[in-house]
């Protein structure tokens, strides 16, 4: 039986931790504020898009939305970057992804100031992360260390394999977790002895955007499992990479989907405002 991390809770000890802050910057004149950039109808990234609103409300900051048609074109999404770039109210700016295919999203990244940059997608803040010294810290990612400190779950020494090799989780995901001294493989889609690999880990995240993709035979006895997933089963009923019925008798620790990494990303999405606009008044 594993115990189950409730993302909800600590998501709301983060945001709580956030609000103080906010309201002590707030005493000071200065207001954290979130734009955020939404391109056509994608309905997934119209839910993240409100839900992070609703959190800006809840820990105080300005928050403004762009909600940009479909056939927006390069020059006019820059054109709104280089305005936000420019706004001292702004202290973090987030495009959501996916963009429409005829937008360039690599270009679109390159384009935010890096010190607003609240996703740390820009290669100015990628690098610094692969040299330990970071202002930002990806969102997702830093809401996997968040639940594994909730936990007291050390990360000094153990196996740790990352399954998923994406900009957005995976890459930073297995640096943050070699930054806290733990030997890491990442797998993929061509790693050959999948299942071997993962039956060593002391820690798996899995973040292959494959349902229920990480069986109980993959995992051995008493492994931490942090599930990445937002996928839907064959019932069109959300579900995470990891088959929890399988898994969960064998995990010492696991998270949900839902209730488990998901509300994770937005509290770290605060967080990161938060010190951006700690920054902007050099108290970072
Ligand atoms: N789309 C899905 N997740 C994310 C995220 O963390 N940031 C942005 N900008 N877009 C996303």
């Amino acid at each position: 039986m594993a115990k189950i991390i409730d993302g909800k809770a600590v998501s709301a000890a983060v945001k709580h931790r956030v609000k103080e802050e906010c309201d002590r910057l707030k005493a000071k004149g200065v207001t954290p504020g979130l734009a955020v950039v939404i391109v056509g109808d994608d309905p997934a990234s119209r839910v993240y898009v409100n839900n992070k609103k609703k959190a800006c409300e809840l820990v105080g900051f300005h928050s403004e939305e762009y909600a940009l048609p479909e056939q927006t074109t390069q020059e006019e999404l820059l054109d709104l970057v280089d305005k936000l770039n420019a706004d001292k109210k702004i202290h973090g700016i987030l495009v959501q992804l996916p963009l429409p295919k005829h937008l360039d999203d690599k270009a679109v990244i390159a384009h935010i100031d890096p010190n607003k940059d609240v996703d740390a997608f820009h290669a100015e803040n990628v690098g610094k992360i692969m040299i330990g010294e970071y202002s930002f810290l990806p969102c997702t990612p830093a809401g996997v260390m968040e639940l594994l400190a909730s936990e007291n779950i050390e990360v000094e020494g153990k196996s740790c394999v990352v399954i998923g090799r994406s900009n957005i989780v995976g890459k930073p995901m297995a640096m943050l977790l070699l930054h806290k001294n733990g030997t890491v493989t990442i797998a993929h889609s061509r790693t050959k002895n999948l299942k071997e690999i993962c039956l060593g880990a002391d820690i798996i995240v899995a973040a292959v955007g494959i349902p229920k993709f990480l069986k109980g035979d993959m995992v051995k006895d008493g492994a931490v499992v942090i599930d990445v997933g937002m996928d839907r089963d064959e019932n069109g009923k959300l579900c995470g990479d990891v088959d929890f019925a399988e898994v969960e008798p064998k995990a010492s620790y696991i998270t949900p989907v839902p209730g488990g990494v998901g509300p994770m990303t937005i509290a770290m999405l605060m967080q990161n405002t938060l010190t951006a606009a700690k920054n902007s008044i050099n108290e970072g």
